[in-house]
């Protein structure tokens, strides 16, 4: 039996704030979710449960992500199919600089000169629908243009669509490292999917915690889509396993955190060079 919680919500950033807020909390152990623009362009979030979920704790990290007066998720059953790949089915190929990430149902929407990436969106994060993943992607087309790098981390791979599209782009190795093995067993099928298996390694490890980190290191990019405050957390590991020239493309971020994640790098001698937003999240670029 799959069960769907869903709360509809004015605005698109709240329904990112509490996506980010479901994903983090231990109380709804980790589930699916998904958000959908409607057609009065309002944004639902619809959440997947095997079991009836915890509603108390529903409640309070809607309560805690956007205050008392967000409303309440109503909580319904489904028939049996994969509904966390169904109501993706429907999302558009996104195009973030000479990159097209797409679903197998849109190979047909490539166009000569694109750098395709076909994601099936299910079980890790990384569609390119987020943000944070489009503003990696433009700024991995960016500096691809500007640099050679040889020795290259995507720290929290998720789906593998960064260490992807640096691969393909590229022609380079990538280490594709993520705390969660689902996402780390996701990637190596992802790249063995889109051509690039025998370029991307993809290993399992919370921050450095896996001795191929170090066996592949010093990193002159380092590639990290995670969140505010472990970026922050591994500023001192990330510049540790750095070359003596490199550069470190943060994201996961919003606005009002790009001050504190910049100053734990620069507190370890990266400086800022470039930042982007996109739909309130910011990409930072840092050098050495
Ligand atoms: C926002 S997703 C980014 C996925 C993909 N790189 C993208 O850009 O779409 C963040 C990923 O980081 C992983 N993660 C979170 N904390 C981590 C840590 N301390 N070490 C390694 N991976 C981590 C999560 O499991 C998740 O897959």
């Amino acid at each position: 039996m799959t069960l769907i919680a869903s709360l509809n919500l004015a605005k698109e950033s709240d329904a990112i704030r509490l996506i980010e807020a479901i994903g983090e909390d231990d109380d709804l152990g980790y589930p699916s979710a998904a958000t959908t623009e409607q057609a009065d362009q309002s944004w639902t979030v619809d959440v997947y449960f095997e079991d009836a979920p915890d509603e108390v704790a529903l409640a309070r990290v809607v309560a805690q992500a956007l205050g008392p007066d967000a409303g309440a998720f109503t909580v319904a059953e489904l028939p049996d199919e994969d509904w966390v790949a169904k109501s993706l089915e429907g999302l558009k190929p996104v195009r973030a600089g000479r990159f097209l990430v797409h679903g197998s149902h849109d190979r047909d929407r490539i166009q000569p000169g694109d750098i395709a990436i076909e994601i099936e969106a299910g079980e890790a994060f990384g569609t390119g629908h987020h943000g944070t993943t489009a503003g990696c992607l433009e700024e991995i087309d960016r500096l691809g243009k500007i640099h050679d790098y040889k020795s290259i981390l995507d720290l929290g791979t998720g789906t593998g669509v960064l260490a992807i599209a640096i691969a393909k782009a590229w022609e380079k190795p990538v280490l594709a490292t993520d705390i969660d093995p689902i996402a780390t067993r996701v990637t190596a099928e992802n790249a063995a999917l889109n051509g690039v298996g025998d370029k991307i390694e993809a290993a399992t490890a919370e921050g450095f915690g896996n001795p191929v980190m170090a066996a592949r290191a010093p990193f002159d990019l380092v590639v990290a889509n995670i969140l505010a405050g472990p970026l922050i957390a591994l500023a001192p590991e990330i510049v540790q396993h750095l070359a003596p020239q490199a550069t470190v493309v943060l994201s996961g971020l919003l606005v009002a955190q790009g001050p504190g994640v910049t100053a734990a790098y620069e507190a370890e001698g990266m400086k800022l060079v470039r930042q982007g937003e996109q739909e309130g999240w910011l990409t930072l670029t840092l050098e050495r």
